[in-house]
């Protein structure tokens, strides 16, 4: 069966507008996001321009503070600390990655951790370590709205995830870790990887290689979750070689229309989060 975060993040989205809508009525006050942009990359503006299309579907104003490439550290800090202040403003992004004399790092937990909604705050990364969990990763966090949507039990299952990054692999074991399921992280220096990826109840890929997971290596009835975004000629495809898996897979999801587009939607519900928490103040 094919798992659609698309239909499902469409779902999301409807809701949050509702729910917003129903916010604005009451206190007047806009949601707002600041997308901090710096430098020129082609996939990073894509995401940036699909970030605010998607905020203002819901009705969440989205700013985005276009930086130059040479920017000093100093002068990010500044727009970070000056957005941390401004009241009107409910969430943080910076868009990664930065240019390389950047230190990522210092700027990610200079945003205040309540604005972090792409929760990528060391305080925010505890909090979900911990097992109490406050703005989560937005990827991570659309892969288990998709497990939850579709009655996916995670409790005793062994969640195989290949990938280990800070945005997609350590915050999608951590979640599945905190569902109860027996969780392994897999990564390029793993030996013998089908050895693992064969075993696995659920699968989550997030690699950023085509077809690396191919019919041979998923268990019979396995739910497939794939992260993967390559370019294969003028179409996109995942990490996981669909159509052969498909029909190996209880679940799959698809690429594009999986994980994709949940991923927006959750930040967008992330957002909702934090302004409401805020406003509340
Ligand atoms: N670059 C790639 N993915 C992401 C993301 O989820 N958030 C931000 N800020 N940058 C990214």
């Amino acid at each position: 069966m094919i798992l659609d975060g698309k239909a499902l993040s469409k779902k999301i989205n409807d809701q949050l507008k509702e729910e917003v809508g129903a916010l604005i009525e009451k206190t007047n006050i806009i949601p707002r996001m600041a997308i901090v942009l710096v430098g020129e990359n082609h996939a990073s503006d894509v995401y940036v321009r699909n970030k605010v299309r998607a905020a203002n579907h819901v009705g969440i104003d989205a700013k985005v503070i276009k930086l130059d490439s040479e920017v000093t550290q100093d002068q990010v800090n500044e727009v970070i600390d000056e957005l941390n202040n401004d009241k009107s403003v409910h969430g943080i992004i910076v868009q990664l990655p930065l240019p390389r004399h950047l230190n990522e790092f210092e700027i990610i937990n200079r945003i205040a951790d309540y604005k972090d909604i792409d929760g990528f705050h060391l305080l925010n990364k505890g909090r979900l370590f911990t097992g109490n969990p406050s703005f989560v990763p937005a990827t991570p966090y659309g892969i288990i709205e998709i497990l939850d949507h579709y009655g996916i039990e995670t409790l005793g299952k062994l969640a195989v995830v290949v990938g280990r990054s800070n945005i997609v692999g350590k915050p999608a074991a951590s979640l599945l870790l905190n569902k109860d399921a027996t969780v392994v992280i897999s990564h390029s220096h793993t030996k013998n990887l089908k050895a693992l990826t064969v075993q696995a109840d659920i699968l989550v890929v997030a690699v950023g290689k085509a077809k690396l997971i191919t019919a041979d290596m998923v268990k019979p009835g396995a739910v497939v979750i794939d992260v993967g975004i390559n370019r294969d000629g003028n179409k996109i495809c995942g990490d996981v070689d669909f159509e052969a898996v498909k029909e190996v897979a209880s679940y799959i999801t698809p690429v594009p229309g999986g994980v994709g587009p949940m991923t927006i939607a959750m930040l967008i519900k992330n957002t909702v989060e934090g302004y409401k928490k805020q406003i509340a103040e």
